[in-house]
């Protein structure tokens, strides 16, 4: 069984982002720091950093925020952005403002583009982070597309093929699933994440993607319920969802 870190409540408290280290100890000195209905009185006392810690500790009466190892899933809307390079809203614009001053910093799971919606995940965890975008874990993702024209008909036959090689690169894509919707529609699946894949993909076959939403990664689908920009957290069978099971199991 994998030891439980302990942290110091004002470091804890301060790298989620609720005020430096001398603000969490007015907070204690005032009483509004509890454990398990219980004020704590110093702020050097060492916390077990458990996933239940929300529902044990209150902050001025409100349960503590998700303790660091948090991943949640986002419906990212159209017009937000991803990454600090973009012009534009940032996707963690749609995190409550404490958690934007957390450290670990919480960080997307690969990325969507502006003008792509859909389910984003996101977490503070780099482990986890990097199980789920190594190559190696051969995660599918499947996008529902929007084109411009109809569909020709061989375009399942060659993203399957693995052959299909986008402009300016050297190594031909991996091979990718279409199941047909429409003329115009139809979901992509995909195991890897390259620079506009999906935009590229339809574009090298002389067609244009309208439309892009991403509602699937792995076993993971974005619920009916979560509206766009509406988030959720993560439980473990959540993330057992999207994570391939290891070798053997
Ligand atoms: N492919 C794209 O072109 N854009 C995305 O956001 C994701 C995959």
């Amino acid at each position: 069984m994998s030891k439980v870190p302990t942290l110091r409540l004002d470091r804890l408290l301060a790298n989620m982002g609720y005020g430096s280290r001398r603000e969490v100890q007015s907070l204690v000195d005032a009483g509004l720091v509890t454990l398990d209905g219980i004020e704590i009185e110093d702020s050097d006392q060492r916390i077990a950093v458990t996933r239940d810690l929300s529902e044990r500790m209150r902050i001025r009466g409100k349960p503590l925020d998700p303790p660091p190892g948090l991943a949640l899933m986002l419906h990212k809307p159209l017009g937000v952005t991803c990454s600090h390079k973009e012009a534009g809203p940032l996707v963690y614009g749609l995190l409550p403002d404490r958690w934007r001053r957390r450290d670990p910093a919480i960080s997307t799971i690969g990325r969507l583009d502006k003008d792509t919606s859909g389910l984003l995940l996101m977490t503070d965890d780099g482990t986890l982070l990097h199980r789920i975008i190594s190559p190696r874990a051969n995660i599918s993702k499947r996008y529902r597309v929007t084109l411009d024209r109809p569909l020709r008909g061989d375009e399942a036959e060659i993203f399957s093929a693995g052959t299909l090689m986008l402009e300016n690169e050297d190594k031909p894509l991996l091979p990718a699933g279409l199941e047909v919707i429409s003329s115009t529609s139809a979901y992509l699946i995909l195991t890897e994440g390259r620079y506009h894949q999906v935009r590229r993909m339809f574009a090298a076959l002389g067609n244009h993607v309208m439309a892009l939403h991403r509602d699937r990664i792995g076993g993971l689908t974005l619920p009916d319920d979560l509206e766009p920009g509406q988030y959720r957290l993560l439980g473990e069978a959540d993330l057992a969802q999207v994570l391939p099971r290891p070798a053997g199991n």
